[in-house]
């Protein structure tokens, strides 16, 4: 495992850059991508070097690890919509190739299986973007969910919807429920990116990368894997 450690700007080019240069290397990559406030840096420098001519996602295919239930797709706290806000409607990306959850499927059962046999269908994900709970989840995978977890419907935990009711007009708007890529799936990708920012991070960073494997910390499954590069800021560091 390695571990990136810089101020907020040097961890958002650190992760553009490895982006970048996973596209330069294989034009057709498959990229697992994240929301939330962690990653929007990358997304900013990513759409900077699209605009410089740097980086195509002409051939590119993603695949995003989560989405709430219960919102409209167009909703503005979808995690469709966000990711179209963010990067897709600023670059080159074919919309055929972008492989978003639905948050309101007729059948979850079928949504999950669908996504699960999308992603093979791709030969797999090149390079995944994880951002951390402050319980520890990756994707939507909250403590206790088992390792050998595909694609799935979750019940969010308190702590995630005390976490996210921020972008929510109300706590009570937030949904309680979503769909997530499960740790199996993620953990098959074949290079994942850890990234995690600000002191309330520093805790949960020091038990998933230094505690015990257990499912009682998701992202601890991440010491089992042999690619995985982790950026920190300063802050989330601190107490490892
Ligand atoms: C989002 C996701 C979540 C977030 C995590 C951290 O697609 O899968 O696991 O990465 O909740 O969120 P932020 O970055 O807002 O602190």
């Amino acid at each position: 495992m390695d571990i990136f450690i810089g101020d907020e700007r040097a961890c958002d080019e650190r992760g553009a850059q490895e982006f970048a240069k996973q596209i330069s290397s294989k034009p057709a990559s498959v990229l697992g991508l994240a929301t939330g406030s962690t990653p929007e840096g990358i997304y900013e420098r990513l759409v900077d070097k699209y605009k410089a001519g740097q980086v195509s996602f002409a051939s590119v295919k993603t695949f995003n690890l989560d989405e709430y239930l219960g919102i409209p797709i167009n909703h503005v706290s979808s995690y469709s919509y966000y990711m179209y806000d963010k990067l897709f409607n600023h670059v080159d990306i074919q919309k055929d190739n972008i492989n978003l959850l639905c948050p309101c499927p007729n059948s979850i059962d079928k949504e999950c299986m669908d996504f699960e046999a999308a992603i093979k269908a791709c030969g797999g994900i090149d390079l995944q973007i994880l951002g951390l709970g402050p319980n520890g989840h990756i994707g939507f995978n909250e403590p206790g969910t088992p390792f050998e977890s595909t694609t799935h419907l979750v019940e969010l935990t308190e702590s995630t919807i005390q976490a996210n009711s921020r972008f929510f007009e109300s706590p009570d708007q937030m949904p309680r429920q979503a769909i997530t890529m499960g740790i199996k799936t993620i953990m098959q990708a074949q290079r994942i990116i850890l990234m995690a920012k600000g002191q309330k991070k520093a805790q949960i960073i020091k038990e998933a990368l230094t505690g015990p494997v257990t499912t009682r910390v998701p992202a601890s499954v991440l010491q089992l894997h042999p690619n995985v590069l982790v950026i920190l800021d300063r802050q989330a560091a601190a107490m490892l």
